[in-house]
């Protein structure tokens, strides 16, 4: 691919700063197409005659660090007689500062572009332009870019061209887009500008997210513009931003004369508040407004309830993945992370691939976790990896690598990532037996634990759950989908069979003390607890004695309502989604949240900040929620032998606490929905299928055909 084509690269390495390259062509004849194929080490903004080439933001995408995808755009009514092509790069994520790891094993790598024009005349003949030493390169108008720190744009730059240098980068293996392209999605509008008890001018666009924000003003040359980012404004009012730990998110801009418009070309920030440094007039609303990013995926899936507070929550889910499902499942969008943590998107995965078609999104992460894979087998923490150490495998994130693929293939019958995961998904489960400390367990290894539980040791991060049980029932879990996938594809998954009954019948003798929300949780989820009676009481306990709320961290709280209402505790599944006191999902929403924070006590009733460390206000892991609204509260169920909702069951189960409550998905097979109204003594059901399914209401099944049903 790009075969004569060569990389091609500013002849220093000038961290930070972004190179621009040109080439001028002229054409005589008329053309019938004309194609730019493009990639780059670094995020490239392409431009043909002072107009963007396409709408991929931050192209070409975030992949594992030896591959690149290359883009192909369609420019034939952008062609005129007098031409110039001109690409701006970025170390973006590459080889900025989010990647520890290809700033320490590939110093020499110099952020670089490649591509080829190709031009089919009328007549027929063609006519190629690649990237070579016919290109110049200048440090552009760009003088500082980085993911985390944000943009500085000098519009006074005079831009010195120079030519290129040509690199040797053969190493990095140039493939077809395969993922989605991030593009600019909705508007937002400033809701307020005030001014903050410090004095501080901020904007407030009422709503946290992810992107970046037009300027819009009349100024003289050299002006300046300069603008900080934050999520929340702390206590006392003022703007906040340790919790942005050392991402310095800012914008500076040095003016031209006369009216200008500009937005960041290669950078985002997670934020709903602008605070205002320096701006050479004061600001009106009509002079910045914010514009959402995310991956270009289609919305599928709809929740509503009778209850106010509930359907906040449910936007919160929305924008939560919005802010974080931006070319990569990220773990959030503002500080100094953004990155593809493994645990995150598995505990989501299911409710993001209701609310959006997220099927190709998911094709290329996976691709990219099994090209991380270690020989061993290893999953490293993050995918694509950016620490300069792999880490360990660890229960929870890394069975990322079986959850996922399995949960495509349930939500859209994806055969084929199955089948190409497959191996990977092996070599995770068989990694495990040899770094185990006790055979037939995950046992004494080092793991994240029951992150952020609230039950967590003063000072620590990791709720108090025992990691070695929650290892061993995850390692049963991944082994499980592991003979489903095999069976699945037909392959022979004795052996796992066999390894599967060891890990429980050993699992089961070592471990059969359930103490903590969390481990009742998944021991009653994952089919692990032997009398699961005995557990489910303890599981309603534990809550009861914590006034009907939760205590659990990013293991426990995706699995906690549906232990609950599989065995016999539904109301109480209920009271847990709608207590409203701290610590619940409801808490942060009475606390003004419009996104879904990363701890359950991010602002406590104090109106402090939990930790400024590990406080993200956008982070969606427990949003995860969503998925036993869909799943049981509104009870659509895909079916595992008739995958992509091509049988389906709706078993709902209602509650009086809620005057009505629907769902509704649009998938591959048409609209399921399914809703509940709360009508005095009875409820009435509406429910739709695409396909044959079961109903079950109070417990008695209907089996229909595609249709819409009252009861
Ligand atoms: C991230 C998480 C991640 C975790 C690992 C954090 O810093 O933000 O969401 O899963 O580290 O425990």
């Amino acid at each position: 691919m790009l075969n004569n084509s060569k990389w091609i690269s500013y002849p220093t390495k000038e961290d930070y700063t972004c190179p621009v390259f040109r080439r001028k062509f002229a054409v005589s004849k008329k053309i019938k197409k004309a194609t730019l194929k493009i990639t780059s080490l670094g995020c490239y903004y392409a431009e043909l005659n002072g107009s963007r080439i396409g709408d991929f933001i931050l192209a070409p995408g975030w992949t594992y660090y030896k591959r690149t995808q290359m883009q192909t755009y369609d420019i034939t009514n952008m062609i005129k007689n007098e031409n110039e092509i001109k690409a701006t790069l970025s170390s973006g994520w590459f080889n900025g500062r989010i990647n520890i790891r290809t700033r320490k094993e590939l110093p020499d790598v110099y952020p670089a572009l490649i591509c080829e024009i190709e031009i089919i005349y009328s007549d027929n003949t063609k006519e190629y332009i690649y990237s070579d030493e016919g290109w110049e390169c200048a440090l552009s108008k760009i003088t500082f870019s980085d993911i985390y720190d944000g943009e500085s744009y000098d519009a006074t730059y005079e831009e010195k061209f120079i030519p290129v240098k040509i690199q040797n980068y053969n190493e990095f293996k140039i493939v077809n887009q395969q993922g989605v392209f991030v593009k600019e999605q909705e508007i937002v509008y400033p809701r307020s500008i005030f001014k903050t008890p410090k004095g501080e001018t901020v904007i407030d666009f009422g709503q946290n997210m992810t992107g970046y924000f037009e300027i819009d003003l009349d100024a003289k040359r050299g002006d300046k513009v300069s603008l900080s980012v934050a999520e929340v404004l702390d206590r006392d009012g003022n703007f906040y931003t340790e919790n942005y730990r050392s991402a310095k998110a800012k914008f500076d801009y040095i003016c031209d004369d006369g009216h200008q418009v500009y937005k960041p070309k290669l950078c985002f920030w997670g934020f709903r508040y602008i605070r205002v440094d320096c701006f050479p007039c004061e600001v009106t609303k009509s002079n910045i407004k914010a514009i959402v990013l995310h991956s270009d995926l289609k919305r599928t899936g709809y929740l509503n309830s009778s209850s106010p507070l509930l359907n906040k929550l449910f936007s919160n889910i929305i924008w939560g993945q919005k802010g974080n499902f931006l070319d990569i499942p990220t773990d959030c969008p503002q500080r100094d992370e953004r990155l593809g943590w493994t645990g995150d998107a598995q505990v989501f995965i299911k409710t993001a691939s209701y609310n959006y078609d997220v099927e190709k999104f998911f094709d290329k992460w996976l691709e990219d976790l099994r090209l991380e894979q270690k020989r061993e087998g290893l999953i490293p923490f993050c995918i694509p990896q950016v620490h300069d150490r792999p880490g360990s495998s660890t229960a929870v994130w890394s069975d990322a690598s079986t959850v996922c693929p399995w949960q495509i293939y349930l939500t859209y019958a994806n055969k084929k990532i199955l089948a190409r995961q497959f191996k990977s998904m092996c070599d995770y489960v068989d990694e495990i037996g040899r770094i185990t400390k006790e055979k037939y367990l995950w046992y004494g290894c080092w793991h994240f634990g029951d992150w952020l539980g609230l039950d967590a040791p003063a000072g620590s991060y990791k709720g108090s759950s025992n990691p070695d049980i929650i290892a061993t029932i995850f390692y049963a879990y991944s082994v499980s989908l592991v003979i489903k996938a095999g069976k699945v594809l037909g392959k022979n998954v004795s052996k796992y069979e066999r390894l599967h009954s060891k890990i429980l019948e050993n699992g089961r003798k070592k471990f059969n003390e359930f103490n903590t929300q969390t481990e009742c949780a998944i021991a009653l989820y994952f089919d692990f607890a032997q009398d699961k009676k005995a557990v489910a009481d303890k599981l309603a306990s534990l809550i009861i004695e914590n006034g009907k709320r939760l205590k659990t961290g990013f293991v426990g709280t995706p699995y906690l309502l549906h232990a609950l209402s599989e065995n016999g505790y539904t109301e109480l599944a209920y009271d847990l989604l709608l207590q409203e006191n701290y610590p619940s999902w409801l808490y942060s929403v009475k606390q003004g949240a419009t996104t879904i924070w990363e701890h359950w006590d991010g602002v406590n009733d104090k109106g402090e900040f939990w930790s400024k460390d590990m406080n993200s206000f956008n982070h969606y892991a427990y949003g995860s929620v969503a998925d036993w609204v869909y799943g049981v509260a509104c009870g659509i169920k895909t079916v595992d032998e008739k995958p992509g909702f091509e049988e389906v069951i709706i078993a709902p189960k209602p509650t009086k606490k809620l005057k009505w409550l629907s769902a509704k998905i649009e998938t591959r097979k048409g609209t399921v929905s399914s809703a509940w109204f709360n009508e005095g003594d009875k409820f009435r059901y509406e429910i739709t299928t695409p396909s044959k399914a079961t109903i079950i209401i109070d417990g008695k099944e209907f089996c229909v055909e595609k249709g819409s049903y009252v009861f």
